[in-house]
C-alpha cells in the first residue's frame, strides 16, 4: 500500500503526457482542424459529386478549360442531369462566392497557390476595385 501516492502520481502523469497534443492545440489556440472552407448556404450540390470535387477539382478545371478553348463546348451537363454552362468565374464563382473563404482557404492550408488569377478574374476583386 506504501506504493499507491507513487502510482497514483505516475497514472497522473501519464494522462496528462498522452493527452499532451490536446493540451498544447487548446493551449496554443489552435487545433487539429481542417481549412473549413466556407461551403455556399443556398445551394446544396455540386457540379460534381463533393468527394470527387475535394480531390479532382483541379482536374475537372482542365477539362473544362479544353472544352471551351479546343473543342468550343460551353455547355456542361452534371452526373444529376442539371446542365451548366462551362466557366471558371462565371460558374464555380457564382456559388463560391468567395475565393478568400473558400479556394484560398484549403489552398493556403496546402500550400498551393494556383496561378489561374492572373487572367481569371475572382469576382470579389473585380466589387472591391468598382467601388
Ligand atoms: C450550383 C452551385 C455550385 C457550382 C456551380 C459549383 N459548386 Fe462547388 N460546391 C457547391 C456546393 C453546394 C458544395 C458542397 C456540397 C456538399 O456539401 O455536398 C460544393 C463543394 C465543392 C468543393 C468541396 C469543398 C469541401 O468543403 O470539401 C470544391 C473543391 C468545389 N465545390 C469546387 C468547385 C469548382 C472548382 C467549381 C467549378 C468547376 C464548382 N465548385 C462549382 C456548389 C457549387
Ligand atoms: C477542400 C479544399 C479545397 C478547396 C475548397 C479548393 N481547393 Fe483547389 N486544391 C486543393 C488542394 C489540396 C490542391 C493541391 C492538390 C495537389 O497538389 O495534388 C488544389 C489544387 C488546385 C489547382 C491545381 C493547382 C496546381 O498548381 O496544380 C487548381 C487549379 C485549383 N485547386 C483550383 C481551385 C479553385 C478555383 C477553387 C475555388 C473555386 C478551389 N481550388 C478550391 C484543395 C482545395
Ligand atoms: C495566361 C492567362 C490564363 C491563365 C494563367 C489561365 N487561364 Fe484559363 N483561360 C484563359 C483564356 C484566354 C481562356 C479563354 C476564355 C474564353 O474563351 O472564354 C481561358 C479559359 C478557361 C476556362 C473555360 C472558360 C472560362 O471562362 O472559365 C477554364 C475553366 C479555365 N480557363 C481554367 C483555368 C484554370 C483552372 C487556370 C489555372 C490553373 C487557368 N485557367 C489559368 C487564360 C488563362
Amino acid at each position: 500500500m506504501r506504493d499507491r501516492g507513487i502510482i497514483v502520481g505516475g497514472l497522473i502523469l501519464f494522462l496528462g503526457l498522452i493527452t499532451f497534443p490536446v493540451w498544447y492545440n487548446v493551449t496554443a489556440g489552435s487545433t487539429a482542424k481542417g481549412p473549413e472552407p466556407k461551403r455556399p448556404e443556398q445551394e446544396k450540390t455540386c457540379v460534381a459529386p463533393v468527394g470527387y470535387m475535394r480531390t479532382s477539382h483541379m482536374d475537372l478545371l482542365m477539362d473544362w478549360r479544353d472544352e471551351v478553348v479546343r473543342r468550343h463546348n460551353r455547355k456542361f451537363t452534371a452526373y444529376d442531369g442539371k446542365s451548366y454552362t462551362i466557366g471558371l468565374t462565371q460558374t464555380c464563382m457564382k456559388c463560391h462566392t468567395s475565393k478568400a473563404d473558400f479556394c484560398d482557404r484549403c489552398h493556403n492550408y496546402a500550400g498551393v497557390a494556383p496561378t489561374c488569377w492572373d487572367c481569371h478574374i475572382d469576382p470579389k476583386l473585380v466589387q472591391r476595385s468598382t467601388g
